[in-house]
């Protein structure tokens, strides 16, 4: 199977998943990138099984609106049963590297407001490790050469993201050659920079449940 069809398969399966969770009061939150594209393609379907959206991206909100979906303010709603998201890397602790598309920030909150965050990735995503891919930093635009200098001092290789503006007007610093062996540890060190406004490491607040779509099937990870 090509990446594309375990991407796919995977959001099937996240459907399936969340199945029993879709009444008619039930809020989902949902994710950036070419993976949660493909579980809102498969949400639509069920549209009037439950109540509504929150998005963690402008482009999920036009998708999902695009599908006669709603998509709420996060101030707007009491409760996000739960969060469906991709990933860039995770670990088999399901500490997760994300922000490859810019929305880390946004992604943070809504994973931080569900109850339950089920992340869903091809099987290309699974590491041992946190790192290869670079871990991507939301600044705030003034402090980006303070913050990088901070960077370097954690032992990272930062790389301005050229033309990338995120949803909330701030700019993207990819670290390259960290070894990350405490998530919890680095995911704090890092919020502590000033000018940082959210860091691609998801490991104070994981996921809960990893659907990986593989050659051999679907595997789940909790
Ligand atoms: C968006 O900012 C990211 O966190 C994505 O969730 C992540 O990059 C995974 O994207 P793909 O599903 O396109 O691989």
């Amino acid at each position: 199977m090509t990446q594309d069809e375990l991407k796919q398969a995977v959001a099937e399966a996240a459907i399936e998943h969340i199945l029993p969770m879709l009444q008619a009061d039930t809020i989902v939150g949902v994710g950036t990138g070419s993976t949660a594209n493909l579980f809102i393609d498969e949400l639509a379907k069920h549209k009037h099984r439950f109540d509504g959206t929150v998005a963690s991206s402008e482009a999920s909100a036009q998708r999902l609106k695009g599908h006669g979906i709603p998509v709420y303010s996060l101030n707007a709603v009491n409760e996000v049963r739960v969060y469906i998201d991709g990933a860039d890397e995770s670990d088999h602790h399901l500490n997760l590297i994300k922000g490859g598309g810019a929305a880390l920030t946004r992604e943070k909150i809504v994973a931080a407001c569900s109850d339950l965050f089920v992340c869903i990735a091809d099987e290309s995503k699974l590491v041992d490790v946190l790192g290869a891919f670079p871990l991507p930093i939301e600044v705030i635009p003034m402090a980006r050469g303070h913050v990088a200098r901070e960077l370097v001092k954690l032992g990272g290789t930062p790389v301005y993201r050229a033309n990338v503006i995120t949803d909330n007007g701030n700019q993207i610093l990819d670290v390259h050659n960290l070894d990350i062996l405490d998530p919890v540890a680095l995911e704090q060190s890092i919020n502590n920079i000033v000018g940082v406004v959210t860091n691609g490491l998801f490991a104070a607040r994981p996921a809960d449940v990893l659907l990986l779509g593989t050659k051999d099937g679907i595997k789940t990870l909790e």
